[in-house]
């Protein structure tokens, strides 16, 4: 593993860029913004920065509409911006990956205008329009993801058309040898910019099915679930011929040097690990997104590794995600004490960590007041708690009206602690949460063993979750205590005691461990094993 690639030893951080940072005063982060807190990035030690969308857009979906995917939205800045962020990005040695939305445009790309226009159109065929069913109606019974039917009635032409999202996002047809070809220029475009590659959006909703056949009812449907998960999407996603387009990226990336594909797909593990592709000619990292919805408990989560690992096809490289713009924050999910250990437990486990920004400062799903609400999901489906604003407020970098994120009204309020849990105050405190991310960053780079190493269960009690990372005869060990009472964890007998080398509460290292490591209420180590391995 000592050829490792920069993108399977790597830490990636996601920045939602409306968030990140503004650096014009109008609420609204940019990409000059960024450029300006990339010190603060390789201060952290990660080692790639994966922006969601920056391109041209109405903002329906909030840049996941894409309008014109060769320019950047005047909001976020400029291509000249985009380059010289790039340009100083690669001088930190950090990344750059960007957000490729394949599956929608924005109902005012000049493709769809144009699709839109006439049946007769040109680009008619770009996007997925049928007729009514017989006895009129949509042609099937598809659901949007953001509520409501998938199929969107235009009187002008008298037919429908299908959006998997918002209908603002209709869904270009990946069946149509132009739209590929278009959509693969696309990426080149970006490459031939110096991008490290790309996060792929709702790579699994690519292809729908060719016979347009109904979805079938989901038995596990209740009451106060998302409504389109009143079906089950058979045929609207996952659909074996997405793998060819897949495929399809992939060679695209590999007439270049070095690039990373991720994809995004919320599957179960059988069916992520086809995204990998045929002898891995798909997605270098199909996103691993179990830890997310995953109860916290100890077992539990050993299980989710456990399957993970078994079911990873030989060579493939496994990634790990515990929050995104989409979910709720690590944080409000398991509280501030397991947070820490959850920050451990992401950085230590076999694969590239993907990291959210602001969770390395602990920040907190937002509560959103109903007449602030932005996310078109809540604004769609209320009341059912879909909402994604909470987890997309702004990042908090100081104290002060707009917590060094704003000189104006953030677009999205600030965290109520943000004047205390913020970049400014917890950077100095050695004991911070952002003090343990800096600290489990630099001991994963500092240790092959946590960023290739081999992984191993070891067996624990209830409540702890233990492993052993293993690389060049240099074992580590992993205690997690996820539970809220002190755990004892015996060491193998003969094993030769381990070292702590870091601890959630960064006030244990140097301490010996000999037959039984007492582990805290809420508190993880890595320690190094010191004898033969046990
Ligand atoms: C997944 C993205 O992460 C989400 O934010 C977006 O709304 C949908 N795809 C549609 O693009």
């Amino acid at each position: 593993m000592l050829d490792a690639r920069w993108w399977q030893r790597g830490i990636v951080y996601q920045i939602y860029p409306r968030s990140f940072m503004d650096s014009n005063g109008d609420g609204i982060g940019d990409l000059r913004g960024i450029r300006s807190r990339l010190p603060y990035l390789a201060w952290l030690g990660v080692d790639a920065i994966w922006i969601s969308p920056i391109y041209t857009s109405p903002m329906a979906d909030f840049g996941y509409d894409v309008s014109d995917y060769r320019g950047i939205d005047p909001r976020f800045g400029t291509l000249d911006d985009f380059d010289a962020l790039v340009r100083d990005a690669h001088g930190l040695g950090l990344k750059i990956i960007l957000d490729f939305v394949p599956n929608h445009t924005s109902d005012q790309h000049p493709w769809f205008l144009e699709s839109r226009a006439s049946r007769e159109s040109a680009k008619r065929g770009w996007y997925i329009w049928r007729d009514p069913a017989p006895g009129g109606g949509p042609p099937t019974n598809w659901l949007s993801e953001f509520g409501g039917p998938a199929w969107e009635w235009d009187a002008a032409t008298g037919q429908y058309y299908y959006h998997a999202y918002l209908k603002e996002q209709p869904d270009l047809d990946w069946r149509n040898p132009e739209v590929r070809d278009a959509m693969l220029s696309v990426m080149r475009f970006w490459l031939d910019r110096g991008v490290d590659g790309f996060r792929v959006d709702t790579i699994h909703h690519l292809i729908k099915d060719s016979e347009l056949r109904d979805n079938p009812p989901n038995p596990r449907f209740r009451p106060g679930m998302p409504p389109h998960r009143e079906l089950l999407r058979l045929y609207t996603t996952d659909r074996p011929e997405v793998h060819e387009a897949v495929a399809a990226m992939r060679r695209v990336l590999d007439d270049y040097d070095d690039r990373v594909l991720i994809g995004e797909a919320y599957l179960p593990f059988d069916r992520l690990m086809a995204y990998y592709g045929q002898d891995l000619s798909g997605m270098h990292l199909p996103f691993n997104f179990h830890l997310i919805g995953a109860p916290w408990d100890a077992r539990a989560i050993a299980e989710i590794v456990r399957e993970y690992e078994a079911a990873l096809p030989e060579g493939a490289w496994p990634n790990w995600v515990l929050g995104n713009h989409d979910k709720p924050r690590i944080k409000s999910r398991v509280g501030a004490a397991q947070a820490r250990v959850a920050a451990m437990l992401l950085l230590t486990l076999r694969g590239t960590p993907t990291l959210y920004y602001g969770d390395e400062i602990g920040m907190c799903d937002v509560p959103i007041a109903p007449g602030e609400v932005q996310d078109p999901f809540e604004k769609n489906v209320p009341g059912l708690g879909v909402g994604r604003d909470p987890e997309r407020t702004p990042m908090q970098w100081g104290g002060g009206a707009g917590c060094g994120f704003t000189t104006g009204r953030p677009w999205l309020p600030l965290a109520p602690d943000a004047d205390r849990n913020n970049v400014e105050a917890l950077r100095g405190d050695p004991g911070s949460i952002l003090s343990l991310y800096r600290a489990l960053i630099a001991l994963r780079r500092a240790e092959p063993a946590l960023a290739v190493g081999a992984y191993a269960p070891l067996a624990a009690g209830e409540g702890v979750l233990a492993y052993a990372r293993e690389h060049a005869g240099r074992r580590l060990l992993v205690l997690l205590n996820l539970s809220s009472h002190p755990r004892r964890l015996a060491l193998a007998a003969g094993a030769g005691g381990a070292r702590v080398l870091l601890s959630t509460g960064l006030d244990r290292a140097g301490e010996r461990v000999d037959e039984a490591a007492e582990l805290r209420p809420d508190e993880g180590l890595i320690a190094e094993a010191q004898g033969a391995p046990g």
